[in-house]
């Protein structure tokens, strides 16, 4: 059995909406030996990082940078995990309303320096969500609880 971990900011229902997606992917009947784990980032603390076999981050773009929920998890949880969570294999999903880059780097910096590894392409919408979108945000979760049972990463 292999431990999946979403953990996820929303304030205004975008990226709630991709995190419910991301999550059906992750829930696929198909997959059957991946455990998932879906929290808001207020909600989630060190003790989530240490039973995930994989992560994936979501969160709006705000100011340039991820949500200051998300921020404020790493804040509390990198010194009770260092060292203990190397290489576990990471992805990102960003709702936001311009570029979504800023969040983007925020996050890849703060990831590497828990040592975790990212595993696939970011999933970022700009503007309004479509079908589409929800689909690639299924798509990402699937992918990435698929390859964790799968023993790909
Ligand atoms: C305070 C605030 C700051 C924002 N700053 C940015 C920004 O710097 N870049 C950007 O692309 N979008 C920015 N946005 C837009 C949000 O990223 C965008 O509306 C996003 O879809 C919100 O996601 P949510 O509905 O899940 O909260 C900002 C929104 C708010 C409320």
């Amino acid at each position: 059995m292999k431990n999946l971990l979403i953990i996820y900011h929303s304030k205004g229902g975008k990226n709630q909406r991709m995190a419910d997606a991301v999550k059906a992917g992750a829930d696929h009947p198909d997959i059957e030996d991946v455990a998932v784990r879906f929290l808001r980032a207020p909600d989630a603390a060190d003790q989530d990082l240490l039973w995930a076999d994989g992560i994936i981050f979501g969160t709006p773009e705000n100011f340039g940078y991820m949500s200051g929920a998300l921020k404020d998890f790493f804040d509390r949880t990198f010194y009770e995990v260092e060292g203990k969570v190397d290489a576990t294999p990471f992805c990102i999903f960003i709702g936001a309303g311009n570029d979504g880059q800023g969040a983007l780097m925020s996050i890849r910096r703060i990831c590497k320096g828990y040592n975790f590894k990212e595993i696939q392409e970011p999933l970022i919408v700009v503007g309004d969500l479509g079908d589409d979108d929800l689909t690639r945000c299924e798509e990402l979760g699937m992918g990435m609880a698929a390859g964790l049972e799968a023993g790909i990463f």
